[in-house]
């Protein structure tokens, strides 16, 4: 079977109801990024970035995954297929999509401010004093700026092995997961579909400039035939 690898951001996203990052006025929900979400916001205002997340949470929980998440699962039928998503929403995984591998942490989880290891599934809110078995506090489990990417070398692996790769809806603006695209063979062809691409067709990368629900199921399509 071929691979295929598919590299996701905020956009696939959009069209459930979640915001992209970058919008014109450089906030995040109306926050600093670094307020939120980096481990110097996380010292100083630990309540402000639990309640931000929560919020997340909640909207999170209240959307459904769209036709472009849905149109990657038809992939499966003919090739093994890897997603790496940048989200950390879990809509790859409601619309039934088999192999996700989430750079930057998952909202629906939990873990330790004291070992990162011990993680829990978490559907509601966390607050100041949930605590973990050794009773350290709780924190979302995102990777934060200026983090360690725990999933980063998988993922160099699986582009660096990948037939074909689909790039959706990313501003390939953040490092290391803008990086990935180098990792590939030479010849590997890419799909990137963004209304406001990033990058710039040649050779063996097509460029669809729409929006993800129209491009990506006209992609799958193709690949199937
Ligand atoms: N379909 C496809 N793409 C879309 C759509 C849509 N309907 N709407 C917007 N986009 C595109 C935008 O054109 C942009 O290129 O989605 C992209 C969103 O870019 P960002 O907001 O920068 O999101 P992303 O690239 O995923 O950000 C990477 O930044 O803040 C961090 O950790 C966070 O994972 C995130 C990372």
């Amino acid at each position: 079977m071929e691979k295929i690898t598919v590299l996701t951001g905020a956009g696939i996203s959009a069209e459930s109801g979640i915001k992209t990052f970058r919008d014109a006025d450089g906030l995040w929900e109306g926050h600093n990024v670094m307020e939120v979400a980096s481990p110097e916001g996380w010292l100083k205002n630990p309540s402000l970035v639990l309640d931000f997340y929560n919020k997340r949470r909640k909207q999170l929980l209240a959307v459904t995954p769209n036709t472009a998440h849905k149109a990657l699962v038809n992939l499966e039928h003919k090739y093994q297929v890897t997603i790496i998503t940048q989200n950390v929403d879990d809509l790859h995984e409601r619309a039934g999509s088999s192999h996700i591998i989430h750079l930057h942490g998952e909202l629906l989880k939990a873990r330790s401010t004291h070992n990162p290891q011990e993680i829990y599934e978490w559907k509601n809110d966390i607050k100041l004093g949930d605590v973990c078995t050794k009773k350290h506090q709780l924190r979302p489990h995102i990777v934060w700026f200026g983090e360690e990417v725990p999933m980063l070398d998988a993922a160099i692996e699986i582009v660096s092995q990948t037939d074909i790769l689909i790039i959706i809806g990313t501003s390939m603006q953040v490092y290391p997961a803008a990086s990935l695209l180098h990792y590939k063979k030479t010849n590997t062809p890419v799909y990137f579909i963004d209304p406001n691409p990033a990058i710039t067709p040649k050779n063996n990368l097509f460029v669809y400039k729409e929006k993800a629900s129209l491009g990506v199921p006209k992609v799958v399509a193709k690949l199937l035939e």
